[in-house]
């Protein structure tokens, strides 16, 4: 059976660092909403242009669009043969819930639920030091995982970025919406037997081989 698996947690805690282990280890595709919401804002596209105006607020994108764009995704070819790892969908107990009916009515059950948890003052550092790529996404950080040559990706070379949204007033804003609209989502799979904690504080490859475990 193809890995499905979703990965919850506050900003900051590792989701797209974890996404891109499993990626490139396990094959199984990453689908990250706050990606293709960027991929959407760097495009120009309508949908970018309103998911902009939220995420530059640290605010979430409405549940309309953000259902609809990411369920077109899951009901890909490829989603359905390979499996697919979510990173940052769903974000709301609507979402979770259209997702639940998306995947009954497909007969593609998630195997695990991952909560990835970390406290606060560690995910405002992870944050104020986090560099992405501008071209192939690849993560790093300032302290945690230096790139290899200053301000470059050590995979192609590219510049690297600050997320807009990673300034202070918007991180802080991000940690509030999460704790009121996403973290009821931990007790809404706790109740279907899927959850799983993970502590998160450790360096990625322990929190990696934690998600994992026993995945078949
Ligand atoms: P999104 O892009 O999903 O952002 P987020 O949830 O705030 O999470 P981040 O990407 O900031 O953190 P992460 O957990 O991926 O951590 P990372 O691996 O980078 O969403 C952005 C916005 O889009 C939202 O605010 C919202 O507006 C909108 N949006 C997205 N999805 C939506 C939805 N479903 N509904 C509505 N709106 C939506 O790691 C962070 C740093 O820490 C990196 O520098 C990394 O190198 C470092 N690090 C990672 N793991 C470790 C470790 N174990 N030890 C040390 N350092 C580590
Ligand atoms: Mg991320």
């Amino acid at each position: 059976m193809p890995i499905r698996l979703i990965l919850i947690g506050p900003p900051g805690v590792g989701k797209g660092t974890q996404a891109a282990l499993i990626e490139e280890r396990l094959g199984v595709r990453t689908l990250s909403s706050g990606v293709i919401f960027r991929a959407e804002i760097e495009a120009e596209t309508d949908l970018g242009q309103l998911a902009k105006s939220y995420i530059d607020r640290g605010e979430l994108v409405p549940n309309g669009v953000t259902i609809q764009m990411m369920l077109k995704r899951i009901r890909s070819d490829e989603a359905r043969k390979k499996g697919f790892v979510l990173d940052g969908f769903p974000r709301t107990i609507r979402q979770a819930e259209a997702l639940e009916l998306e995947l009954n009515q497909a007969e593609m059950p998630i195997q695990r639920v991952i909560s990835l948890e970390v406290s606060e003052d560690v995910l405002i550092r992870r944050l104020s030091g986090r560099l992405g790529c501008t071209k192939c996404g690849a993560l790093y950080h300032r302290t945690n995982k230096p790139p290899k040559r200053d301000g470059l990706c050590d995979v192609c070379n590219s510049p690297l970025f600050v997320r807009a949204d990673d300034q202070p007033d918007t991180i802080r804003q991000r940690l509030v919406v999460f704790n009121e609209q996403t973290s009821p989502l931990v007790e809404f799979y706790e109740e279907r037997g899927m959850l799983r904690h993970v502590d998160a504080t450790h360096e990625a490859e322990e929190v990696y081989r934690e998600i994992i475990e026993g995945l078949s």
